[in-house]
């Protein structure tokens, strides 16, 4: 499949939007500074934290998963069975309560994922969800594939 083109220069804080790469959903999140505050405090309650058992490019591999870190770019597919997860930034799982700072939601069997596609522990999701290869055109294109 081509490459997608997604400008992001409308983008509010908090924003998600999604976008079809190789029939595939892509999301473009943007995060706001407590968002990445948050990430950094969640790795206890992960099952791979520093995604050691992820598919991610090499220019996302660092902590909060992007090559800018406001910016999270990845892929819209459980990696159970490929549900398409749900975006929660508040809805909570009820063993997270107050700890809650946003995520994702994989209605099928129950996964949670953090704000940076980051699975929780004891969901049937096995890894995190996949960064696509992406680069940027500009400081506000961002060029997926
Ligand atoms: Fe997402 Fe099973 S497909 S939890």
């Amino acid at each position: 499949g081509a490459p997608v083109e997604v400008d992001i220069s409308k983008m509010e804080p908090g924003q998600l939007i999604r976008v079809a790469w190789r029939g595939k959903p892509v999301w473009i999140l943007n995060r706001t500074p407590e968002v990445l505050t948050t990430l950094a405090t969640l790795d206890s309650k992960l099952a791979d934290p520093v995604s050691n058992e992820s598919l991610q490019p090499e220019n996302s591999k660092n902590p909060v998963r992007s090559i800018k870190p406001e910016i999270f770019v990845a892929i819209g597919l459980c990696t159970h069975l490929g549900c398409s997860p749900t975006f929660r930034p508040e809805i909570a799982p009820a063993d997270l309560g107050n700890d809650w700072k946003g995520g994702f939601f994989c209605p099928c069997h129950g996964s949670w994922f953090d704000l940076a596609g980051r699975v929780f522990r004891g969901v049937p999701a096995p890894t995190n969800l996949e960064i696509p290869p992406y680069r940027y055109e500009t400081d506000n294109l961002i060029v997926i594939g």
